[in-house]
């Protein structure tokens, strides 16, 4: 796929909804007690292995264009499915789903996946898991995963690593404990899980670096409109503010605090970003963003920051690669256990296309300049969000740029293209 160069963004649109709180929707529905709907959904191929994944497990899942009913079977109702569960590319299912089939008493399950997922960490859901009381085994700390279900205690967990998939995980399988649960986490996660079991009934208490929860007997069924996704409009945000001229409005985006990080620290390099229409949909804050061309300045983002942005920091870099002066990542070394190690794919992409950035242990450096960048070649390394940022790219570079790998979009973003394209001004 060859993106080319733009002159400007220019126009209105919605991008799906948030991959995030859809994954959590159909989890969370599926030990509901009855029916929840969830429209909105943002399909893509992460999400569509959750409703796979759910339905292996005897939930009847009905689906509408952007509508999903899902027949919540109870806490306890999942059945042992035939095969090992398929969690395809999407390292949210496989941890959430991991903390609920630890409270299937007598049932023994096996998760699998793709093979960018079976490279990244699993220790990190065992380990409490198995503190709970559940049998867990990974296969050298990475996936095929086999649970053994069994009756969990409460637990107090101090999270190594900021990580919402993990926090979730522990929350989930503390619905299923003798007592309360508690996940002390060094930096704010993301919430969607507290938000949404709150939603569902759950008592769940969060003060700063603290989230406690207690057992339930029961959840009950969701309706919900999951906003638009922060991250994939995130593309869009950083493309009209790179782009001169350009004026954007993008509908009804999630703006939880724990997830638009990118906006403080664009606004902080200059950019013009606005938010409108603010209302909250599903105990979720949602806004209309108006973003406008802008030049940047420089800046640092350190390990308090990260969290928040921690999917937008490749597109961070190249929105850096053109402001003054040299900025930096600090703090950031989960990067390197996402779909990718996202600190070698974002450095080896954008030096390919001109960019000064160099890799450091847990994040990079980039030496900007208020100017396109050339251009060329990048390889997406099969990571969604390294294709997107590719696009991004050759709308700001001078030659445009030819994005190896650029399918992998579909993992969280069918039609990105598409929709990128009818808002660009060639
Ligand atoms: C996610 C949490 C983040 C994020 C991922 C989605 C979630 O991962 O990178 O894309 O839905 O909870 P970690 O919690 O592992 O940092």
């Amino acid at each position: 796929m060859k993106v080319e160069p733009a002159s400007s963004l220019q126009g209105g649109l919605a991008v799906p909804g948030d991959k995030s709180i859809s994954h959590r929707a159909v989890l969370i529905g599926a030990i509901a007690d009855g029916t929840s709907v969830i429209d909105g959904f943002g399909r893509s191929a992460d999400t569509e292995s959750t409703i796979a994944a759910v339905r292996a497990l005897g939930v009847d899942v009905g689906e509408g264009d952007d509508s999903v009913r899902v027949e919540g079977v109870g806490l306890r109702g999942l059945a042992e499915p035939v095969a090992p569960i398929d969690c395809g590319n999407a390292g949210t299912l496989a941890r959430l789903l991991a903390g609920i089939l630890v409270g299937q008493v007598g049932k023994r399950f096996e998760l699998v996946g793709d093979e960018s997922l079976s490279r990244r960490p699993m220790a990190r859901i065992a380990e409490p898991l198995a503190a709970m009381g559940a049998v867990v085994e990974t296969t050298d700390g990475h996936l095929p995963l086999r649970i053994e279900a069994r009756s969990l205690r409460g637990l107090r967990y101090e999270l190594p690593v900021a990580s919402a998939q993990v926090k979730s995980c522990v929350l989930l399988a503390g619905l299923y404990a003798d007592g309360p649960t508690a996940v002390a986490e060094p930096v704010a996660t993301r919430d969607h899980t507290e938000r949404m079991l709150r939603a569902a009934g759950a008592r769940v208490r969060a003060r700063p670096g603290l989230v406690e929860l207690s057992p339930v007997s029961r959840l009950e069924p969701l309706r919900v409109t999951v906003p638009s996704d922060f991250s994939s409009a995130a593309p869009f945000i950083v493309a009209a503010t790179l782009l001169p001229g350009s004026r954007l409005r993008l509908t009804r985006v999630g703006v939880n605090p724990t997830r638009t990080g990118l906006l403080s620290v664009l606004e902080r390099m200059g950019a013009r970003i606005s938010l409108f229409n603010r209302t909250s949909s599903g105990g979720e804050p949602v806004a209309d963003v108006e973003v406008e061309h802008a030049d940047l300045v420089a800046t640092e983002v350190g390990p308090e920051e990260v969290p928040a942005m921690i999917d937008e920091l490749p597109l961070f870099a190249l929105a850096a690669s053109m402001a003054r002066g040299e900025s930096a990542v600090r703090g950031a070394a989960e990067l390197r256990h996402k779909e990718s190690d996202r600190i070698e794919t974002v450095t080896d992409a954008l030096r390919a296309l001109g960019v000064r950035i160099r890799g450091r242990a847990d994040g990079f450096t980039v030496r900007g300049v208020p100017a396109r960048p050339r251009g060329g070649a990048m390889d997406s390394g099969g990571d969604h969000r390294l294709a997107m940022v590719g696009a991004v790219a050759g709308l700001v570079s001078r030659e445009g740029v030819r994005i190896v790998g650029a399918e992998a979009v579909s993992v969280s973003f069918p039609g990105f293209y598409e929709l990128l394209d009818s808002v660009t001004q060639r």
